[in-house]
């Protein structure tokens, strides 16, 4: 029962993406297990270039069925826009598949996000403004609508009406808008008719996949230090991006999963605010996100853009439990004269080699660096690991020795042939199980 966990190490926009792309031509399913339309991914197919936010990327390849499970939270507007425009690009989207139980984003949660962001002031927490915490919120509430609801009329008419009650107080009290039931009601139906061929039990999509020994792929959104448990609170998304959200999100048992990559930059990004030790803020940052594009997909916001943090990586690889890493564009450090690398912090005048789980000890972290040797050819070319400039092989190397995890994917540019592939193959078919 091969399923592969696709992970973000980082604070999300690692190019998880890519290692999809990469391994999907032995991959019959792709699941997202968590996040919504906060996340956003950039996929290119031919000359055109394809910006998704809820289907797995997986959705351009006829084979796979794309699976958006339980743990993700769905604004129906922005799927059947996706739908439709993959549709129009003459994809075939009845292979996109949509858990009955995963939650929906209510215009009235995405008000209340900004409605909270805006009397948060100078607190705020930097969210994509699209309803994400409220959704979470009511679902541990037990207040949220679900997939299914959007088909029976009673039920979403009780439902609604019962989170209106609360939701348009907060919303008076905030100074903003509130909401009247019936065009809401109107509004969901209309989703659910046009949403209703794809809803199922994805849960048992992923089991008798999994079954007739397929290769499922569950994919993350977000990254591990933006996780509601792992990363720094309140600075961080509302679910839990990590690999154990893909079993809880995805509808698949601890021991099921077969692997767990890792995916990070050869640098670090963050957008929104909360602390980021190695953050730059000069030139080599500039310089960094300018080659990098390093602009949110889905807010254009321009990303923080720091070095690369070893204490985080230790941390998301124990709490992941990764089997093997993807080292995305690597690329663009090519021609910056020295690079650093965070290895420690120092932490009111004490070194700490450990991920501080206390926020505010976290703010007041002082990386300790090492310095390497930049390289200052390009390396787009190059596709294997010692045909590397021996500064980059040394970098590599590196970070290697920090995670204790093989790196058996490079990224040396965006196209999926830019890649260095070692010896190691993350991933592999195996004879199909019986049923
Ligand atoms: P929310 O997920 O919109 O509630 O935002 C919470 C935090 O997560 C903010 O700092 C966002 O910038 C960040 N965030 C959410 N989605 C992404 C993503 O896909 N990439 C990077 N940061 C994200």
């Amino acid at each position: 029962m091969p399923a592969s966990v696709i992970v973000g190490l980082q604070w999300g926009d690692e190019g998880k993406g890519k290692t999809t792309d990469f391994l999907a031509e032995q991959t019959t399913l792709v699941v997202r297990y968590q996040g919504g339309d906060n996340a956003g991914h950039t996929v290119v197919v031919g000359d055109e270039t394809v910006k998704l936010q809820l289907c797995p990327s997986g959705v351009l390849y006829p084979h796979i069925t794309s699976v958006i499970g339980n743990g993700v939270v769905v604004n129906p507007a922005t799927l059947i826009r996706e739908l439709d425009m993959l549709a129009a690009k003459g994809v075939d989207t009845t292979r996109v598949r949509v858990s009955r139980s995963a939650h929906v984003i209510m215009p009235y949660h995405v008000a209340l996000d900004r409605g909270n962001e805006t009397r948060l002031a100078d607190e705020k927490v930097g969210t994509t403004g699209r309803g994400i915490g409220p959704t979470y919120g009511d679902r541990a509430w037990r207040l949220g609508l679900r997939m299914e609801d959007l088909t029976d009329e009673p039920i979403l008419r009780a439902r609604i009406g019962r989170a209106l009650v609360d939701k348009n107080l907060i919303l008076a009290a905030m100074g903003e808008p509130v909401f009247e039931i019936e065009p809401l009601v109107e509004q969901a139906l209309a989703w659910g008719r046009r949403l209703a061929p794809h809803l199922d039990d994805t849960t048992w999509l992923v089991q008798d996949a999994l079954r007739r020994g397929e290769h499922v792929l569950l994919e993350g959104a977000q990254g591990t230090l933006l996780d509601l448990d792992h990363g720094s609170y309140p600075f961080v998304t509302s679910s839990n991006p990590v690999a154990g959200g893909a079993c809880t999100g995805g509808g698949i048992g601890p021991l099921q999963v077969d692997e767990v990559i890792g995916v990070m930059k050869a640098y670090s990004t963050r957008v929104g605010a909360g602390p980021f030790p190695t953050e730059l803020l000069d030139e080599t940052g500039r310089g960094i996100a300018e080659r990098g594009h390093e602009f949110g997909t889905v807010t254009g916001r321009p990303r923080r853009v720091g070095w690369f943090d070893t204490v985080p990586l230790r941390y998301a690889v124990a709490v992941n439990s990764n089997s093997a890493i993807m080292l995305n564009k690597l690329d663009i450090l090519s021609g910056i004269e020295t690079i650093r690398m965070c290895v420690a912090y120092e932490i009111d005048g004490r070194r700490v080699d450990t991920w501080p789980s206390s926020g505010a000890a976290l703010s007041r972290a002082i990386p300790v660096y090492e310095d390497f040797e930049g390289w200052q050819a390009p390396i787009h070319d190059v596709r294997a690991l010692a045909d590397l400039p021996e500064a980059a092989r040394r970098y590599v190397t590196a970070l290697e020795d920090h995670a204790k995890v093989p790196i058996v994917l490079v990224s040396v540019g965006p196209e999926r042939t830019q890649t260095i592939e070692r010896a190691f193959r993350p991933t592999r078919r195996r004879p199909a199980v019986p049923a």
